[in-house]
């Protein structure tokens, strides 16, 4: 789960990551009563869950309450990349010198957690990597020993940070290294950290992704489920324990097991380079036990998906046999029919595994008009594919 940066930035502050005063504003009237409380100049922030929000025009200095009014109500209800600007943080503006950058990610392959760190921050540090290679620092930090400040010392020497700046700056880096072990964070970003004209380190951005995973032991975290959000079919999925990822094209997908369902996207996208590009609608994967339940729950998003010109369902038989999910699959269509849900946009049926020759009789029988059957997997996303570019 993405946190907003006003989340962020509260689990920063738990930590003593020191920060820019700030407060949180949902009309231009709140956004003015804030800024007058912060001493009027102030920098409007929208909090959507995406980055280059500056870029966008979505940050933006006020000089005094009434402008921070006025750029709040600019800023309100604007599209960014998407998302809709539901708030603003409206925060003390700082006098910045310096800009950097740093950043804790798991790095699920080395088993370990990344440190990167740069003197060059406000732009995305993937630009820097690719010019400035040596400018990017990377540590490896093992999740048990952590990190000390020795190496916080050095990591900020060796980013070339100034002299000055290292004892504050691995303050910083040791407390934002406890929140993401603290918080089971997968990211923590901070970008920039700056450094003000009056010798300050700040966090001015932040970016935390948490570990869903472990919610578990965060209970208190469920305050940090997205409301702006909710009515999107991923919210809507989400509330149904759907492991659902709404993409661009229009074959809507459902498997069973994450790794069928990867390689189903891969071959439905090669399929449609025959079709003018058609691309899948989504990954859903609705896991080993697919009753008819968990199959109507995932019709029911993938069909109400208004980009969904053709679905593939794409089911290999193993502990729940083709029988169980053939029958589920005629429920759902049944269910869906029932509640007045539209049923008839096309639905590509390929069947194998345990009981395939059974799961396939029961759908001939059940002759719902928009399902067509195809043995095999390529043979499906072909059809498929077509289906949804006619
Ligand atoms: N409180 C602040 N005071 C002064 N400048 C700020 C403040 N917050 C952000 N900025 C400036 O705006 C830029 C963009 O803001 P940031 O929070 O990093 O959003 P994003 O990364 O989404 O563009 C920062 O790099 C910084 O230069
Ligand atoms: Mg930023």
């Amino acid at each position: 789960m993405d946190l907003y940066e006003y989340e962020a930035k509260q689990l920063f502050g738990d930590r003593g990551v020191p920060l820019a005063e700030r407060q949180l504003a949902a009309s231009p009237e709140q956004a003015e009563l804030s800024a007058a409380r912060l001493g009027g100049k102030v920098v409007v922030k929208a909090q959507v869950k995406a980055g280059g929000r500056g870029k966008a025009g979505g940050v933006q200095v006020a000089d005094d309450a009434a402008d921070a009014r006025a750029k709040a109500e600019r800023i309100l209800g604007m599209d960014i990349k998407g998302h809709t600007v539901h708030r603003v943080l409206i925060e003390e503006a700082s006098d910045i010198a310096e800009e950097y950058y740093a950043s804790f990610l798991l790095d699920r392959a080395n088993r370990s957690f990344l440190s990167i760190c740069s003197a060059e921050g406000g732009v995305e540090i993937e630009e820097v990597a690719e010019r400035r290679p040596e400018a990017v620092v990377r540590t490896p930090v093992d999740a048990q020993s952590g990190l000390d400040r020795d190496t916080a010392l050095a990591i900020c020497a060796e980013a070339g940070l100034p002299p000055q700046v290292h004892p504050p700056a691995a303050a910083v880096l040791q407390r934002l290294w406890e929140v993401a072990r603290e918080e089971d964070a997968t990211l923590v970003e901070v970008n920039p950290l700056v450094r003000t004209a009056d010798g300050r380190v700040l966090a001015l951005d932040g970016k935390v992704t948490l570990d869903d995973n472990a919610l578990d032991r965060h209970p208190e975290r469920v305050a940090f489920h997205d409301d702006g959000a909710s009515g999107s079919l991923e919210a809507r999925a989400e509330q149904k324990g759907l492991n659902y990822v709404k993409l661009d094209g229009r074959v809507g997908i459902i498997g069973n097991g994450a790794g069928l369902v990867m390689s189903t996207l891969d071959v439905v996208s090669y399929a449609g380079e025959a079709h003018g590009g058609v691309q899948p609608a989504n990954f859903l994967d609705i896991g080993g036990g697919a009753s008819a339940e968990v199959m109507a729950d995932g019709l029911e998003i993938i069909l109400g998906d208004a980009d969904v010109r053709s679905v593939f369902v794409n089911v290999f038989g193993g502990i729940t046999a083709c029988d169980a999910v053939a029958n589920g699959i005629v429920q759902a269509l049944e269910m869906l029919a029932a509640r007045g849900d539209d049923v008839s946009k096309p639905l590509v049926v390929r069947l194998d595994g345990n009981n395939a020759e059974l799961g396939r009789e029961i759908l001939t029988r059940a002759g719902h008009p928009a399902v067509v059957q195809a043995p095999t997997m390529d043979g499906a996303a072909a059809q498929a594919a077509e289906l949804a570019a006619k």
